[in-house]
């Protein structure tokens, strides 16, 4: 059984088949060609954080598939209560035929693909976020034409997003440059994995060097969900981390900035830069709704998913 619970796990040709099934469904939705793909199937979306984006983008996804999509919050079910991951993965098997979930430990979704008999898909836990960082892919060659090649620059935290930056630009062949402050480097499974990468990846402390003729500027909020309390903390030390025009000034002229939103301005970035890349920073938003139509008619559609 296939499932999308971190980039890690896929290959560089799955991915590449996902970003080209997501430009496909994007021209077949722009040109109002309806296909139901996933007619009369059932996506279970479990959130245990606050969505905007991934919540809209799989219910209408699945919809506009000719599915249907149930949100389930964790404190309006039985898994707010305390009843197992391990449970609520065998029960949930026997109505749904995919579960996408958003929570806070790895451990969890991994778990809920281990004890279920369905396809799982990750929509953010603490260490990936690999459905935002499809959608990013998608935008960066539908933008530059390719990826392969091109140099992506991450400035901030060693989060979620960049961990699954990482992963998502190193197995299309891009480079990465990432600049953050001590203590807040990326998951070690990520540096890992990159050292094999040789020097198409580097860890540095300076905003300014890491875009050096960037391709794609990209940034995330300095205090995820779940880290509130220590948000002046971490203000503090995200000092500097900012993109802004004088580090703009060191990436290609031509570059692309990115954010996953939400944006909080004059912290990880400029309002100034914000409004320059908005047309790019709105396109990765919707590009959100066609890569995971991608990433479910490839898991739950009808060629049988048993690997
Ligand atoms: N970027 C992203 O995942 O947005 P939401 O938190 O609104 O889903
Ligand atoms: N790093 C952020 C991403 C939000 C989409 C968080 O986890 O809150």
């Amino acid at each position: 059984m296939k499932h999308l619970l971190k980039l890690l796990d896929w290959s560089s040709e799955e991915i590449m088949t996902v970003l080209n099934l997501a430009d496909q469904l994007k021209y077949e939705q722009k040109h109002g060609i309806s296909k139901k793909y996933l007619d009369g199937k059932s996506l279970g979306m479990i959130f245990e954080k606050a969505s905007t984006r991934t919540r809209v983008s799989f219910e209408v996804g699945m919809f506009q598939l000719g599915g249907t999509a149930l949100f389930l919050s964790s404190d309006k079910t039985q898994i707010g209560r305390g009843e197992p991951i391990e449970d609520t993965a065998r029960v949930l098997s026997r109505y749904l035929d995919g579960i996408m979930i958003r929570t806070f430990e790895q451990d969890k979704v991994e778990t809920l693909a281990n004890t279920g008999s369905i396809p799982i898909i990750n929509g953010l836990t603490d260490f990936c976020h690999p459905c935002q960082v499809l959608a990013d892919l998608m935008t960066i060659r539908e933008y530059k034409g390719k990826l392969e090649g091109l140099k992506m620059c991450f400035i901030g935290d060693g989060n979620n997003m960049m961990n699954s930056l990482i992963v998502g630009a190193l197995k299309t062949g891009m480079s990465i440059s990432v600049a953050c402050p001590e203590g807040y480097e990326p998951a070690k499974e990520v540096l890992d994995f990159a050292v094999e990468y040789g020097d198409k990846f580097e860890v540095l402390r300076d905003p300014a060097a890491a875009a050096k003729n960037a391709d794609v500027v990209i940034t995330d909020v300095w205090a995820s969900m779940g880290q509130e309390q220590e948000a002046k903390l971490r203000a503090e030390a995200f000092e500097g981390y900012q993109i802004n025009d004088d580090v703009m000034a060191n990436a290609n002229e031509d570059a692309m900035v990115l954010h996953c939103l939400p944006a909080h301005r004059e912290e990880e970035i400029t309002a100034k830069v914000f409004e320059n890349h908005a047309d790019e920073i709105f396109e990765e938003a919707e590009n959100r709704l066609h890569a995971q139509k991608a990433v479910m008619v490839y898991l739950m559609g009808d060629v049988r998913n048993e690997d």
